[in-house]
């Protein structure tokens, strides 16, 4: 499963250490190539010549314990991971990476890192629920980070609580899920919009909606990290794009239509997440609008609707709109999913708190054309985007003869 993977195993200093000598076992036994990092604190549990052993390769413990004179170690390392497992993770640990502390090999190794981290805490349980460690492990999370949750049970302070290490099997198991999921889309063109248009009446006024980009972002992510060839069509959002996408980046539905369509023919897959303006001004005013009188009467007229053209002009396209509603959301998404020739379409109900424009999170059913697919409950914008994704990935999997009409 692992074969020609290279991953770091960072062991930071908690008792637990010594299970990550059974996890650097499995991970080789799975094929993977591991380079271990260890803190000098994980040094006190657990000695690096049992690390060197089971992994076959030298074990690191000093960000200046240069060997080899041509590279520079942490970079090097950093820049040939495919992922980076730290079990155990202390608090000090993760305190760490969210503060984005380089102080030693590890630290320094995970800044200069671009692959995905995945983390398995440890530690005593009012540790695990101090509110700096768990604000630490949100805002990890919020940079996408991955985690074993530990388990609960008999804890070495003698505590028989949550915060005991999963086992290795289980962070090896995730470990091989990740990367079967990396490959999931891998070969695939994904096409995402995101954010709102910016529809202009005059040249420092326009028409925008709420939406951050978030949600498009985070499938534009999720994409990417499940293999696929991403482009990502952007309106105004409030947070930079994800590294690894190729960024289009648009104002107005009008131009949001020129971009996605140019790119349409050679799209395996297009999701719709942009909150593209129905109407735009019929007149913009090349010059700043004075004010005159009590009121001013704006003519708007309709927008091309980007979903509906494409779902006209589909041919092999997988193609998923989003529907943003206040009531009746599963008749107004199948209204919205037959009439725009969709294969899913993801509705939230704007009005419920956690979904919808601006946060974090969203509460979305997915419907496709027998109905409800699966309705999830509140979950990081990240989860639904790794959800949706792994959907579409089963159904465009499935023989052609079952798939529902495209
Ligand atoms: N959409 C689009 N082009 C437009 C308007 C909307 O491509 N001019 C897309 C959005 O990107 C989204 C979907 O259509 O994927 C649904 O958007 P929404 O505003 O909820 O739906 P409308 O079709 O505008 O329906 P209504 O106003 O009746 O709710």
């Amino acid at each position: 499963m692992l074969t020609g993977k290279s991953i770091i195993l960072g062991i930071t200093g908690g008792i637990a250490a010594y299970k990550g000598a059974a996890l650097c076992s499995k991970l080789v036994q799975a094929g993977a190539k591991v380079h271990v990092i260890m803190t000098e604190s994980a040094t006190k549990f657990i000695t690096p010549l049992t690390l060197q052993t089971l992994s076959r390769n030298p074990v690191y413990t000093d960000t200046f314990d240069e060997r080899d004179p041509s590279v520079v170690s942490h970079i090097h390392l950093a820049d040939h991971a495919d992922l980076i497992v730290i079990a155990p993770a202390t608090a000090n640990a993760i305190a760490k990476l969210a503060g984005g502390h380089a102080d030693d090999m590890l630290s320094t190794t995970l800044l200069a890192a671009t692959c995905p981290v995945l983390i398995a805490p440890a530690m005593n349980v009012h540790m695990y629920e101090h509110p700096a460690v768990v604000s630490n492990l949100e805002l990890l999370a919020s940079r996408g980070a991955m985690f074993v949750e530990p388990g609960t049970g008999q804890l070495a302070c003698g505590y028989v609580a949550k915060g005991r290490l999963a086992e290795p099997e289980e962070i090896a198991d995730a470990v091989e899920a990740w990367f079967a999921r990396s490959r999931s889309l891998a070969g695939k063109r994904v096409l995402v919009t995101a954010g709102g248009t910016m529809e202009r009446l005059d040249p420092v006024r326009y028409l925008t909606n709420d939406s951050s980009g978030k949600m498009g972002f985070a499938i534009a992510e999720a994409a990417k990290l499940m293999g696929a060839e991403v482009t990502l069509v952007a309106g105004r959002t409030i947070a930079p794009p994800p590294a690894g996408v190729h960024v289009v980046r648009v104002e107005s539905a009008e131009q949001m239509l020129e971009a996605v369509t140019a790119e349409y023919d050679d799209m395996d897959i297009v999701i719709k997440a942009a909150a593209v303006a129905d109407y735009r001004a019929v007149n913009i005013s090349g010059q700043k609008l004075k004010k005159n009188g009590e009121r001013l009467v704006l003519e708007l007229e309709r927008t091309t609707d980007i979903l509906e053209t494409l779902g006209r002009r589909k041919t092999h396209q997988f193609l998923v709109g989003f529907a943003a509603e206040t009531e009746q959301v599963a008749r107004y998404a199948m209204d919205k999913l037959r009439r725009k020739h969709c294969d899913l379409v993801v509705a939230n109900d704007v009005s419920m708190e956690g979904a919808g424009f601006n946060g974090d999170t969203n509460i979305v059913q997915v419907f496709g054309e027998e109905g409800l697919v699966e309705a999830l409950p509140i979950m990081s914008k990240r989860e639904v985007a790794s959800r949706l994704l792994e959907l579409i990935g089963d159904r465009l999997a499935r023989p052609e003869g079952s798939k529902h009409d495209r």
